[in-house]
């Protein structure tokens, strides 16, 4: 496993990390939760991404339980607030930013996170307000570092321009090769000012590992039959996405690799990206997406990637 700097911290995140959204806590049981975080640790993921919202705490509480006996200092773990928790705590103000914080801490059993991020963008709260408390939780030493996590640009610039607030050193945007939004203004206005990229749904939920076909029922035991997890797929899996994929086919076998390792690889090209942060239903998936990592693409397959989903 290889290993990246996060933005200007003094992170140091492994190059393919965990995520927890839909899986556990909720749509994977506890047994193939502990298999895949134990998988992930035997890989060398030291980086690990939940929130408060994944599963209404469940996902944090599993994490609790699994890292439980783990040497603090072996991993390092982000989680995030924003979304409604109940029908009044929800958004990034400061009363909600301390009230959520510490009950993440107490489901992950832990005094501190390494990154708090803030899931969205909270229109209804000053800017000014949330950067404070953000800024207090750093100095109580709750939360190392702070992130953000699909915001636009100028809610960016926004940020970084309120003085003696603590600054945000990642960032979290969906990004893979059917999903490149992030390229065009957010990587670059972050490179600019310390803030690394975290990349979520690297493998678009699954859809680019090449195991959903068009015109085929989709395989049995995968998110898109799950009625705890599927419910967010609908809009990728989709024939224009599937036949994308299978333009990719050629361009993986080419490559010598799995359609997973070249979806990771594509994420990875890029020097603004710290990690790719995947999920996973069993451990297998976890050891296979690992390595991955120090995979790289010539210039002539990232060409040939551009064409076949252009
Ligand atoms: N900031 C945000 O708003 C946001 C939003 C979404 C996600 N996230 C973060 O990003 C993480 C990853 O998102 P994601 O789970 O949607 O992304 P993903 O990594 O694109 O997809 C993961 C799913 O694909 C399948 N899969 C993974 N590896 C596979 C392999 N090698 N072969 C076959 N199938 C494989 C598994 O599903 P099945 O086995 O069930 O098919 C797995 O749960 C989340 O856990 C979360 O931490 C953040």
């Amino acid at each position: 496993m290889k290993y990246r700097k996060l933005g200007a911290s003094d992170l140091s995140v492994s190059e393919i990390s965990l995520g927890s959204w839909l899986t556990f806590g909720a749509g994977v049981d506890d047994a193939s939760g502990r298999a895949c975080v134990n998988a992930a640790f035997d890989a060398g993921i030291n980086f690990i991404d939940t929130s408060n919202i994944y599963g209404l705490g469940a996902a944090e509480e599993f994490l609790g339980r699994a890292l439980k006996g783990r040497p603090r200092s072996s991993y390092v773990l982000a989680t995030k607030l924003f979304f409604p928790m109940t029908e009044t705590d929800k958004g990034l103000s400061r009363a909600q930013i301390h009230k959520q914080l510490d009950l993440s801490l107490k489901r992950l059993k832990t005094d501190f996170v390494d990154l708090y991020q803030c899931h969205r963008y909270d229109k209804d709260t000053p800017l000014e307000e949330t950067m404070r408390a953000l800024t207090e939780v750093v100095k109580a030493g709750k939360a190392r570092w702070i992130g953000f996590s699909e915001w636009s640009p100028e809610n960016i610039a926004a940020a970084l321009a309120i003085p003696g607030v603590a600054k945000f050193v990642s960032s979290q945007p969906q990004y893979s090769i059917i999903s490149r939004r992030p390229e065009a203004g957010v990587f670059p206005l972050c490179a600019r000012n310390g803030i690394g990229q975290i990349v979520w749904s690297p493998l678009a939920q699954g859809i680019l590992t090449g195991k959903y076909r068009r015109g085929a029922p989709p395989p049995s035991g995968s998110r898109a039959v799950s009625p705890e997890m599927s419910g967010f797929m609908s809009h990728w899996l989709i024939d224009e996405n599937l036949a994308k994929v299978d333009r990719l086919r050629p361009i993986a076998a080419q490559a010598g690799m799995s359609l997973a390792h070249l979806a990771l690889a594509w994420v990875l090209r890029r020097p603004e990206v710290a990690s790719a942060i995947v999920g996973a239903s069993r451990p297998e998936q976890v050891a296979e997406n690992a390595a991955a990592s120090g995979k790289t693409l010539s210039s002539d397959l990232l060409s040939a990637i551009d064409a076949a989903v252009a």
